[in-house]
């Protein structure tokens, strides 16, 4: 049963599935509270590959001149994005981070891995396994950065700076999933293979931002997730060092420092675009908004619970691992990096979404004490990825 407690970003502007035991065949439709025709929910038939719970699908909403914006920007991108990425020589690999199979002590090295993981709790286990199948749909990622007009790789090995940044990015952050997969089956705390199961499913429905195959929205929405992904891999760092793993504490530091990296190109990315264009842009940021920013595995199963995701968010918005103070802070933070209150000479529209997105994050935290102050004695549910142990949401 999907928490009634637990306030997190995902259903921040939308009605929650009441009394819907299975999300699969309840095909409620969401409405939004903030009346964007976007938002409007389709109806998917209930087909074991079929993504569930999509958005309209609204695609090529950037005409072709603003796409020529891009093609224009290609030196300014190899020069100033390109310069994010580092040398593959200088960039970590997960073997820096594990136990190295070919050495005399490494039955020695798992061993007091196991040891140290004993100490972890149960719900951390949660957090860290949901970002772990996060980074593991690393195909959905470069596909979805693949939609985007202007900057996609058109031949798979194209030399463009866009085409460039995007696959020089997912070898990046494919990085990501192999460590802390490779560190959780060592550990022997997690159900690998419902593990795998959840990470075929996720790849098997991809995702839906609602990025219109615009790179205005695709490049905001990408800014907002790194931040997301830097704060959450950051606070799994500090909880591990509490539970007394420092290693592992490490290494979802060391992961959030590449965040942090992609944090800073893809919000220069849009930086630029507010230079040349303030009103296309800042109609994009507000349109985004609007829709919600949706997390990247939100459509996560694990062919057992059909709110596997909502459980997930519960969990991590209870443990402070990243919660709805997280995502107002985030709307916040690009809202002042972007100089949002600074812009001039907007039309009425421009000047509305404005206003709208300056606004949004008090709105936001507004409505986040009022869900607390309603929150009831949460619930226990068994989570697959730890063998069906409870877990409190
Ligand atoms: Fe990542
Ligand atoms: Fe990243």
């Amino acid at each position: 049963m999907a928490s009634r407690v637990a306030f997190h970003p995902q259903t921040l502007f939308f009605s929650r599935r009441e009394g819907c035991r299975d999300a699969r065949s309840c095909r409620v439709s969401m409405a939004s509270a903030i009346g964007s025709s976007a938002v409007t929910k389709v109806e998917t038939q209930n087909k074991t590959f079929a993504p569930r719970d999509l958005h309209i699908q609204v695609t090529h909403s950037l005409p072709p001149q603003k796409i020529e914006i891009f093609k224009s920007l290609e030196d300014w991108a190899e020069s100033n994005i390109l310069v994010h990425l580092k040398p593959v020589e200088k960039c970590w690999q997960p073997q820096d981070f594990l136990p190295d199979p070919s050495s005399e002590g490494f039955y020695e090295e798992v061993s007091e891995l196991r040891e140290r993981c004993k100490e972890i709790p149960d719900d951390y286990l949660v957090c860290l396994v949901g970002d772990m199948i996060t980074e593991e749909a690393l195909p959905t990622y470069q596909t979805m950065l693949n939609t985007l007009d202007g900057v996609r790789d058109e031949t798979g090995a194209s030399p463009t700076s866009w085409a460039i940044w995007t696959r020089a990015w997912t070898a990046e952050e494919n990085r990501h999933g192999d460590l802390l997969n490779k560190y959780l089956y060592l550990s022997g705390r997690v159900d690998m293979k419902q593990i795998e199961k959840t990470i075929q499913y996720l790849i098997g429905s991809g995702m839906d931002p609602g990025t219109e195959n615009n790179p205005y929205l695709g490049f905001i929405y990408t800014s907002f997730q790194e931040r997301a992904t830097f704060i959450s891999h950051g606070n799994t760092a500090r909880h591990a060092k509490e539970h007394g793993d420092l290693k592992l504490a490490q290494i979802c530091g060391i992961i959030a420092s590449d965040e942090k990296r992609h944090e800073t190109a893809y919000t220069k990315i849009v930086e630029k675009l507010f230079e040349i264009d303030p009103e296309g842009t800042v109609l994009g940021f507000a349109d985004m908004m609007k829709k919600k920013i949706s997390m990247p595995a939100h459509l996560m199963y694990d062919g057992r619970d059909s709110n596997l995701f909502e459980h997930f968010s519960a969990v991590a918005q209870r443990l402070g691992v990243y919660t709805a103070k997280d995502y107002a802070d985030i709307l916040e933070f690009l809202v002042n990096r972007w100089k949002i209150g600074d812009l001039t000479g907007l039309s009425g529209e421009g000047n509305k979404a404005q206003e709208f997105v300056c606004t949004l994050a008090s709105r936001i935290r507004r409505l986040e004490e009022r869900a607390q102050a309603k929150a009831k004695q949460a619930s226990t549910i068994p989570f697959s990825w730890i063998y069906d142990r409870q877990v409190q949401l």
